[in-house]
C-alpha cells in the first residue's frame, strides 16, 4: 500500500463571487485526477504508460483564468441540456420556450451560460479503501437560459484503484423541463501530438446523420460501409477526412453514434486505444447514444503550458442522449419530471497492454 493522501483540495480562485476549489484525488496505481469546482471541470488525468512513463491524458489549460476564456467545454460537466437543440426551440406540453442560439443557428451545451460555467457547491468528499470521491452540485434555477424548472444536479466524480473515473449524476427538477447531462473531456492517450493515429472500437451498429448545420435529420442509419464503422478497432485517421457527406460537414467525426444495447442499461460504449504507449481507455455508460468528436475545431484554442492546442489534438467521447431529442420524438425521452429522478453512470477506465 502506497502512503497517500487519496484526496487534497486547494484554491483556485473566484467567479461570481464563489471561491472555486481544485481537487486532486489519487489512487495506489499513482494516478492523479484534478477536478475544479468551476464547471465541474476533469482538469488532468495523469496516469501510466506500459512503461510506467506518467503523462497527462486529458486536453485542459494552466489556471482558472484561461478556463473562463473557453469556448471549446474541455473537460467540463454540460447540461442543464448537452449537444444541439435546432433553432433553440422546445416545446413542452404546448408551451413554447426559445433557447439561446450559440452554435450558428442552433443551441448547444446549456446555452450562454450552461452548468460548464457555473461555480459547484461542495457536498462531500468521500475517501473509502478503493476510491475516492468528490460530491459537486449546482442548481439552476426556474427560467435560467429560458429552461423550466429549478434543476439540481449531484455529480459524483470518483478515481477508483482499478484506475476508472466515475461519473455518476443525479438530478431532479420542479416543473417538467428537459435534462440531458455529460462529461466534455478530450483526451489524447499520448499525451501530445494528434489523435489521429489512436484506434477505436466502438460499440455502436447506427448513428445519426447530421443536416449542415449538425441537428440530426432524424434517420437512425447503418454504421456498415460508412467511416463510422467502428464496430472492430480501427484506426481513428483512416477514413476521418473520407469524401462522405457526413465526414465533410464535421470537418472529420463529431457526430451521435448510438450505442447497442438498451436505453438505461449500463454497457460498453467504446475502447480507444494508442500503441507506442500501450494505453487504452475502455468506456461504459447508462447513456442510449455517444458524440465522438475528433477536436476538429481545437486549432489555436489556448492549451497547458500556454501552448496553442493543434487541430484534432483531442478525441471526446460524450455519453448522452441524442442531440435534438427534444424535437425529434422517436429518440428516446428526455424529458423529466418532479417527483422523478434523472440518473446518469460513465466510466472512463485506464488499462495498459
Ligand atoms: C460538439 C462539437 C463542438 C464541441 C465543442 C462537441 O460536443 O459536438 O461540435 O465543437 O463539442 O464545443
Amino acid at each position: 500500500m502506497i502512503d497517500i493522501k487519496q484526496i487534497e483540495k486547494v484554491a483556485w480562485g473566484k467567479h461570481d463571487d464563489k471561491d472555486v476549489y481544485l481537487y486532486t484525488l489519487t489512487n495506489q496505481k499513482g494516478s492523479q485526477l484534478k477536478v475544479s469546482t468551476y464547471g465541474g471541470i476533469l482538469v488532468s488525468f495523469v496516469t501510466a504508460d506500459k512503461n510506467g512513463e506518467m503523462a497527462d491524458v486529458l486536453l485542459g489549460k494552466d489556471s482558472l483564468e484561461d478556463y473562463l476564456k473557453n469556448d471549446c467545454y474541455l473537460g467540463a460537466t454540460v447540461g442543464q441540456f448537452a449537444n444541439r437543440i435546432a433553432k433553440g426551440k422546445i416545446s413542452i406540453d404546448g408551451v413554447e420556450y426559445q433557447l439561446a442560439t450559440n452554435n450558428g443557428p442552433n443551441f448547444l451545451h446549456g446555452g450562454d451560460k450552461g452548468f460548464d460555467s457555473h461555480v459547484f457547491d461542495i457536498v462531500e468528499e468521500i475517501s473509502e479503501e478503493n476510491v475516492s470521491s468528490v460530491v459537486l452540485s449546482h442548481t439552476s434555477p426556474d427560467g435560467f437560459e429560458n429552461l423550466p424548472g429549478n434543476v439540481t444536479l449531484k455529480l459524483k466524480i470518483s478515481l477508483t484503484d482499478e484506475n476508472e473515473i466515475v461519473l455518476d449524476y443525479s438530478a431532479t427538477t420542479d416543473k417538467k423541463t428537459i435534462v440531458n447531462f455529460t462529461s466534455h473531456p478530450y483526451f489524447n492517450l499520448k499525451g501530445e501530438g494528434e489523435i489521429t493515429d489512436h484506434s477505436l472500437l466502438l460499440n455502436c451498429k447506427y448513428y445519426t446523420p447530421v443536416d449542415e448545420t449538425c441537428i440530426p435529420t432524424g434517420e437512425i442509419v447503418s454504421v456498415k460501409g460508412t467511416p463510422f464503422d467502428f464496430t472492430e478497432e480501427k484506426v481513428i485517421g483512416n477514413e476521418i477526412d473520407a469524401d462522405h457527406d457526413q465526414t465533410q460537414i464535421g470537418i472529420g467525426y463529431d457526430h451521435n453514434l448510438v450505442i447497442n444495447k438498451p436505453v438505461g442499461e449500463y454497457g460498453l460504449v467504446g475502447i480507444a486505444y494508442e500503441a507506442t504507449t500501450g494505453r487504452s481507455m475502455e468506456v461504459y455508460s447508462t447513456e442510449p447514444g455517444v458524440q465522438f468528436y475528433t477536436g476538429n475545431w481545437l486549432e489555436g484554442d489556448l492549451g497547458k503550458n500556454q501552448t496553442a492546442h493543434i487541430k484534432r489534438q483531442g478525441f471526446c467521447l460524450e455519453a448522452q442522449h441524442f442531440p435534438d431529442s427534444p424535437n425529434q420524438p422517436h429518440f428516446p425521452s428526455v424529458i423529466l419530471n418532479p417527483n422523478e429522478e434523472y440518473t446518469q453512470k460513465t466510466v472512463y477506465k485506464f488499462v495498459v497492454k
